[in-house]
């Protein structure tokens, strides 16, 4: 299952994705955690020490191995260098699964030990203004998106992305990578607002968004979220202590967090686990082939000197097990 937490910076998303992938580690289910936020806290918020966060390796450094092993011996891709962050699977090409070990996770994944289980996690790397400046081409994210759309994921395994509500996210299709979204809002009208954006992209695509209040402190924080985003309010989430310790380098166990918390976790897992049955491999390969198109028409073809439209395989539907081709 692909889960991203977006929201207004500050809004809580490294908490909350930290939170609930602690809570996934409790049920010993494989979890990959992935940080692709402008701002790389999930690993602190993992309870990696400064020095053990630092010395992740950045994806968007590894593009080019990236690259090379999902390619495989995909006819259509004819180089690395022509491969850009939309480019889709085909025939011939190579995919992630959840449980394995491949070169991708070897380069990439660092294994981080949590109360009852470790966890994959991967890092984009800190963006640079250069990075927001040409989002398109050296997109760390692209290497995200290049992974999720190579990633065959069952049911009872998680790939949790840390993102930023970001203009990178709508340009490149990111946004419609996962089974479902959830947005971390606050109870205040900015909050409320990154809301309003990402339904307005999220509409026409059948995107899976539900809202989680964060920092909710009584009836009427609760009151304000119900009245601004209606029956997409899937929960929420109050001040935490237990978050509060762990900002001081103090973490408890993870059962001793709020039972209200721990609840609330627990229901974000039973809304993304019923979302396995709304998956639809046909629209999710056809849309990841849509944004590539854009994105080939609009920089990829003039910056790469290719016709990146017959990258595409048109016979190719990324399904769960083996690539399914017609
Ligand atoms: N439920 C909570 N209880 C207590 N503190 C919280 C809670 N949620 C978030 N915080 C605190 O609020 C601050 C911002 O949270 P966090 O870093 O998770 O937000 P973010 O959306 O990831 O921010 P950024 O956009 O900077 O990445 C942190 O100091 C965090 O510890
Ligand atoms: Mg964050």
């Amino acid at each position: 299952m692909k889960i991203a937490f977006v929201g207004k910076g500050g809004s809580g998303k490294t908490t909350l994705s930290s939170l609930f992938i602690r809570h996934l580690a409790t049920t010993g289910a494989p979890v990959v955690a992935v940080d692709a936020d402008i701002n790389q806290h999930l690993g602190a918020a993992l309870g990696l020490d400064e020095a053990e966060a630092a010395a992740l390796p950045a994806m968007g450094d590894r593009l080019p191995l990236i690259k090379d092993y999902l390619r495989g011996s995909n006819p259509r891709i004819t180089s690395t260098e022509t491969m850009i962050k939309t480019t889709p699977p085909g025939e011939g090409s190579r995919l992630l699964r959840v449980c394995e070990d491949n070169p991708v996770y070897d380069a990439c994944a660092r294994p981080v030990e949590l109360d009852g289980g470790a966890v994959r996690l991967m890092v984009t790397g800190p963006f640079t203004d250069a990075d927001l400046g040409v989002a398109c081409y050296h997109s760390k994210t692209g290497a995200v998106e290049l992974c999720l759309n190579h990633l065959v994921d069952g049911q009872g395994e998680y790939v949790v992305v840390d993102m930023t509500a970001g203009s990178d996210s709508f340009a490149s299709g990111m946004f419609t990578r996962f089974d479902i979204t959830f947005l971390v809002a606050e109870p205040t009208l900015k909050g409320v607002s990154v809301y309003r954006q990402y339904k307005e992209y999220a509409r026409d695509f059948g995107v899976v968004l539900k809202v989680v209040g964060n920092k909710v402190q009584g009836a009427d924080d609760l009151d304000f979220l119900r009245a601004e985003v209606g029956d997409d309010l899937l929960m929420t989430v109050g001040h935490s202590d237990w978050v509060r310790a762990m900002e001081k380098g103090r973490p408890p166990r993870f059962e001793l967090l709020e039972d209200a918390n721990l609840r609330a976790l627990r229901a974000l897992q039973v809304a993304a686990d019923a979302t396995y049955e709304l998956r639809d491999r046909e629209r999710y390969t056809r849309q990841m082939v849509h944004f590539h198109l854009k994105n080939a028409a609009s920089w990829g073809d003039a910056r790469t000197g290719a016709d990146l439209a017959a990258q595409v395989d048109p016979g190719f539907v990324l399904g769960e097990g083996v690539a399914a081709s017609a």
